[in-house]
Order: C-alpha cells, then structure tokens, then sequence
C-alpha cells in the first residue's frame, strides 16, 4: 500500500505506562500494514527505538504547539496519551485537526486520555458515600463543575465535536495497576509503573508500614493496564468500522474502571506486603499523622483521598470485557512494592514529597 493511501494516526505518549500498552496493541492490529503511525517522542534514544518498530517519530515536546499543530494536520486519527490536563496542547492538536478538515473535508477522529477524577469527592478519607456514576449519565456528568480536574480539556474537545470538524472520543481511566508488557517494554522504552497507587507504596516504603489517609474509607476505582488498552483498540476499531454507530463527542464518554477499592484495603496489601519483604514489622496499617500529611503530601492530600464511583457501562456496551479485578489490584501490591524497594531502599523517600516529584523512581 503506497503511503498516500495508509491510515495516518498520530499519537502522543507513545512510551508511556498507557500508551506503549495502546501502540503495542495497533502494531498488533491485523491491517497495521494499512497505517502509517506517527509518534510524538522527547528522547532521540527512544525516537530512534520507535524506527525500528517501522512507526515515524516526532521528535519534540509535548509543549512544542507549532510541531502539534502541524502533526494533528496530518493525521486522520489522534490518539492523545500524554497529559489529562494541558490546554495549550490540546488547543494545538484542534487546530490541527480543523485544517485537516477544512482542507481534505473529511472529519479527523480524535481519542483523548482523559481521567475519572472529574467524578470525583471530597472525602477526605472518611466516607464512601458518594453517587455512582455511569458514563451512560451523560446529564449526571454535565453536571459536575467545570472546575473538576480533566474538564479544562475535556469540554473543549467535546465543543470541537459538536462544531463538527472532528469527531471526538474520551476515554477515561480509574487508577490504572498492572503490568503491561510487549515490543516497548523488552526494548526498555516504556513505563512500567503507574502513579497514582505508588504514591502510597514510596510513602509506605519510607515509614515500614501502610498509611491510609483520614479514616481510609474512602471508595476508589482501579483498572488494569492491559484492560485499559483493550478499551482504546475496542474503541478505535469501532470507530474506523462504523463511525456512525459509535457514541461521539458529549456522549462519547468511555469510562475504564472495574473495581473498587477503600484507602485502608491498599494500605492494609501495603503493609502485608512489607511483612513478607522484610521491611515492615506490623501487617496493620495505620491513618497518618497530620505531620506525615504534610511532611509527603504537603497540602494536596485531599486529592489522593476522595471517593470517586465510575461505572463503565458505556465501554461495556461498546464490548469491553475487563480481565482484572480487585483480587489482581490487590495481587499487583507486593510486587510493586518490592519494585519500588530495590530501586533506592527506603531512604529515598524520607524526608521527602514523594507526590511532588516527576521520576518513577
Ligand atoms: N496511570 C494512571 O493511573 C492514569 C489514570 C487516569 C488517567 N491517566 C492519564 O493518562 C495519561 C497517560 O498516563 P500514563 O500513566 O501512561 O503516564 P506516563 O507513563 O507518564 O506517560 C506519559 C507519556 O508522555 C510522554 N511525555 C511526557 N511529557 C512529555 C513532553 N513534555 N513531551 C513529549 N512527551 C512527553 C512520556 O514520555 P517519556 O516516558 O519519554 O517521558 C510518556 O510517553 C496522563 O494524562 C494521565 O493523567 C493516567
């Protein structure tokens, strides 16, 4: 197939825990011979890596507006997997998509990382009674403040759908777990870990024991890696099968969640955890001390501390079938923990924020 006539797909976060798990499955794709897959990189080490995967690395910045621009102008599809939460990029890859269609009059498709955290509470540790929400409830959504995290993004997305030059799909992950594995990860190229949940392991490496936030009965979701990029191909082969048929713009919505679990349940796996290492000497976990909120959390522990109740029933109904529930969330501590130990023992994160810090170490 000469290259004029291959699907372009542009992606960003290409090596990330997410997105090397969604790159690793549209390489696997049965006519991935049909795209040409352009992939927005920041290291040349990695760009050079991607090469030999036969995908066409950017070579630039997430921050790098023109380059976005001119990329999403290409690109039939957009697959944004690197920041929830950065306007200017977004606004960039719109542009692009909307000289796209003003120049070739077809309508680009756009699937943008989003996070469930606008869903979310203010708990603050103490309660799980917050309202379920389903990505079905498209009102219920609507109604959350535009203040909620990811809707700064989000709401600009769904506006460009609606003026009709793209058509636009956000997927919406719980605190992702699991392993991902696959061409990137034995070419150490991707992240292999999460962030949110090992904020709590890095904290409970430092004090030898699990600590949960208030009374830890807070209601969190989780989804596995892998589930999490089965949703994107699911999604991605429904749209380029029948665009029609698939729920877009403020009805697209897709929701990856498929368990639940309470902060004192993560920080009790914690602690077990820390048993059988070695480390900790007590399997119980025990709420911080308003000192050890501040000392590794600094004032933004209330965020790590909500109650937040997704229900996926959309990406349900589209096919999704989630392998990994709480008893792999729960099975995924020990290792993660062990991971995160051998790296720097625990005198890296005392003393320290660990919330604070870009590195996955
Ligand atoms: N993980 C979760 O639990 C979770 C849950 C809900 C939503 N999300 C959202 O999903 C998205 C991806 O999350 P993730 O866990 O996969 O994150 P990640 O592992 O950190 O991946 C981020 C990707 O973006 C790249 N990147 C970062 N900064 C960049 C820059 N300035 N220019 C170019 N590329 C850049 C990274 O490249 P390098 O690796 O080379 O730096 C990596 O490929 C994020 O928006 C996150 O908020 C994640």
């Amino acid at each position: 197939m000469s290259s004029q006539n291959k699907l372009n797909i542009f992606i960003t976060g290409p090596t990330g825990y997410i997105g090397g798990s969604v790159l690793v499955r549209l390489l696997q794709y049965p006519d991935s011979n049909c795209f040409q897959i352009s992939a927005l990189v920041h290291s040349s080490t990695k760009a050079e890596k991607l090469k030999t995967l036969g995908i066409r690395p950017v070579l630039g910045s997430y921050s790098d507006l023109d380059l976005l621009t001119r990329e999403a102008a290409e690109a039939d599809f957009v697959i944004t997997m690197t920041d929830s939460d950065a306007l200017p990029p977004a606004a960039a890859i719109l542009a692009g998509m909307k000289q796209r269609h003003v120049k070739t009059g077809t309508i680009p498709k756009l699937i943008h990382t989003s996070g469930v955290a606008f869903v979310m509470d203010n708990a603050m540790g103490m309660h799980g009674d917050h309202p379920v929400y389903s990505d079905l409830d498209i009102d219920a959504i609507e109604a959350v403040p535009d203040t909620q995290f990811h809707r700064n993004v989000d709401i600009p997305i769904i506006a460009a759908d609606k003026e009709g030059y793209l058509m636009s799909y956000i997927i919406a992950p719980a605190n992702v777990f699991g392993t991902p594995t696959g061409a990137l990860v034995d070419m150490g190229i991707q992240n292999e870990h999460s962030f949110q949940l090992p904020i709590f392991y890095k904290i409970a490496i430092s004090r030898k024991q699990g600590g949960y936030i208030g009374a830890g009965k807070n209601i969190l979701p989780a989804v596995d890696v892998n589930d999490t990029a089965d949703l994107f191909l699911l999604l991605f082969n429904a749209i380029r099968s029948n665009p029609e048929n698939v729920a877009h713009g403020r009805e697209g919505i897709y929701f990856a969640a498929n368990c639940e679990y309470t902060g004192y349940e993560i920080a009790k796996a914690i602690s077990e955890a820390l048993v059988d290492l070695g480390i900790g000497s007590s399997p119980e976990a025990t709420s911080f001390t308003k000192a050890e909120l501040k000392l590794y959390f600094r004032n933004l522990w209330p965020l790590l501390a909500p109650t937040c109740r997704p229900r996926a029933d959309r990406s349900r109904a589209l096919g999704w079938k989630p392998h990994h529930g709480k008893d792999a969330l729960l099975a995924s501590v020990k290792p993660e923990v062990e991971y995160f130990f051998s790296k720097v023992g625990v005198n890296k994160y005392t003393n320290s924020c660990p919330i604070a810090y870009n590195s996955r170490l």
